[in-house]
């Protein structure tokens, strides 16, 4: 655990909003992301820097700004130790451009570049992030934020770009603990990291006016960790979820969840007084903890907004329930989840030889991952709904590549759309595509030490 506790952390909240790290709102004008070794300071004044590998030597790397419709191209150069690649997580993208190491092209080796260019055909929150060895590479920085913007702009005052993440850290030399692929992360719920920062900042701090209108854009680019977050001294709504406006703004009346990869967008009114602090509560382990503060200064409005218009919608092809070809997906395994043998290269193995392997879930009896053949062989344009089941002790928070999917509600009705979705123990979750983007795309859990461990497979559009 850490020297400092939460209380002398919150005492120097004010000066660590400081941080270069936070400000990060103008586009980046280089068409290069470099991913780099470097050095930041992410514990507080008296501890010593962090050694991090980050896009541009900065964590989060540099945000990605963008008009919807445009073309985004960044050359990623490798000056990393290893082989690295970069996915943009919930852009429906050509598939060549995905980022997937191994699926979807070769890792950049050190010292190498490689070409990203894509039109980004909806606006939204999106991120990107390291997709090669991503249990580390992820866990060590290397990832950012990806902004679209929509053709009009929206009617908020200003809007603030928070990412939630952790980092496991040892207090004694402020250095990232290097144990990636330790077999209790893997086997339980992931790596958890014993350091809570928005936008490597603790208890950041902003500052804000009465009445203000903010749309807050949150992403989780942790690697397992769970944020369920309240709003105290802010009223709004949710307008987006992972990147995809909501038919009509949903009042926040209760915690939000935001699983790893997740993304949510709010518009928010500041209703805390001049000299107040309003605050986004992290509820996470029993303590409630400031995620992000807004003092409330001077010079306020008088009067509050009404509710806001919804943002533009997306163009997204809509799911035929009736004619959906009807698949499903058990996740298995775990610690506590009496996994006793799964297929391996197509022989079955043991328990003892699956972790042998390196391997501790698997999905339909299969723990290959993505070095198995396709979950799914579809053609373009088909319609599909897959019943993922939970069959194990530990939340799970399953991303599709290439395309958002429908939620199905409970009422067996098509819900929100998202990229990736939180499936808690012993849940069910049925989602629904339109298989409409040829190509390779990766399904997988995203905490990242379970999709290293067997919690990946693949469909294949063609
Ligand atoms: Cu955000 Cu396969 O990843
Ligand atoms: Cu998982």
């Amino acid at each position: 655990m850490l020297k400092l506790d939460r209380r002398q952390f919150l005492s120097t909240a004010s000066a660590f909003a400081m941080l270069p790290a936070s400000t990060s709102l103008a586009a980046s004008a280089s068409v290069e992301l470099n991913a780099l070794v470097a050095d930041i300071q992410l514990l507080p004044e008296g501890y010593g820097p962090t050694s991090i590998w980050g896009f541009d030597g900065t964590a989060p790397g540099p945000e990605i700004r963008l008009a919807q419709g445009s073309r985004l191209q960044r050359r990623l150069v490798n000056s990393l130790p290893e082989p690295t690649s970069i996915h943009w997580h919930g852009v429906r993208i050509d598939n060549a451009m995905d980022g997937v190491s191994g699926l979807t092209q070769n890792a950049v080796p050190s010292g190498e570049t490689f070409e990203y260019d894509f039109v980004v055909r909806d606006a939204g929150t999106y991120w990107y992030h390291a997709h090669n060895k991503s249990f580390e590479q992820v866990a060590r920085g290397l990832s950012g934020a990806l902004i679209i913007e929509e053709p009009d702009e929206v009617d908020v005052d200003r809007e603030e770009v928070l990412i939630l993440d952790d980092w496991l850290l040892d207090p004694d030399t402020a250095q990232i603990v290097g144990d990636f692929a330790a077999p209790h992360a893997m086997s339980h719920g992931g790596r958890i990291g014993n350091y809570i920062t928005t936008n490597s900042v603790y208890n950041l701090a902003l500052d804000a006016r009465q009445n203000e209108r903010l749309r807050l854009r949150l992403i989780n680019a942790s690697n397992a960790r769970i944020f369920p977050l309240r709003l105290d001294g802010l009223q709004g709504w949710t307008v987006a979820l992972d990147g995809m406006p909501l038919v009509k703004p949903l009042p926040i009346t209760d915690t939000i969840v935001l699983g790893p990869a997740q993304r949510i967008d709010l518009i928010v009114d500041v209703v805390a007084s001049e000299g107040e602090t309003a605050h986004v509560v992290h509820l996470g382990q029993g303590d409630a903890f400031s995620q992000v503060a807004f003092e409330v200064r001077a010079g306020g409005a008088v009067k509050r907004r009404g509710v806001p218009s919804p943002l533009p919608p997306n163009a997204l092809s809509m799911v035929d329930l009736g004619k959906a070809r009807a698949m499903s997906l058990t996740m298995e395994g775990g610690a506590m989840g009496g996994l006793r043998s799964a297929t391996l290269g197509g022989d079955s193995k043991s328990i003892g030889e699956i972790v042998d392997a390196g391997r501790f879930w698997a999905f339909n009896g299969a723990a290959d991952g993505m070095d198995g053949p396709a979950f799914a062989e579809l053609s373009q344009g088909e319609h599909v709904r897959i019943a993922i089941a939970n069959d194990t002790v530990f939340p799970h928070a399953m991303h599709l590549h290439g395309m958002h999917f429908y939620e199905i509600g409970n009422d067996g009705n098509l819900g929100a759309l998202r990229d990736t979705t939180l499936i808690e123990r012993g849940d069910t979750r049925e989602i629904a595509f339109v298989a409409d983007n040829p190509g390779k795309w990766l399904l997988h859990c995203h905490m990242l030490s379970h999709a290293a461990s067997g919690m990946s497979t693949w469909i294949d559009v063609a």
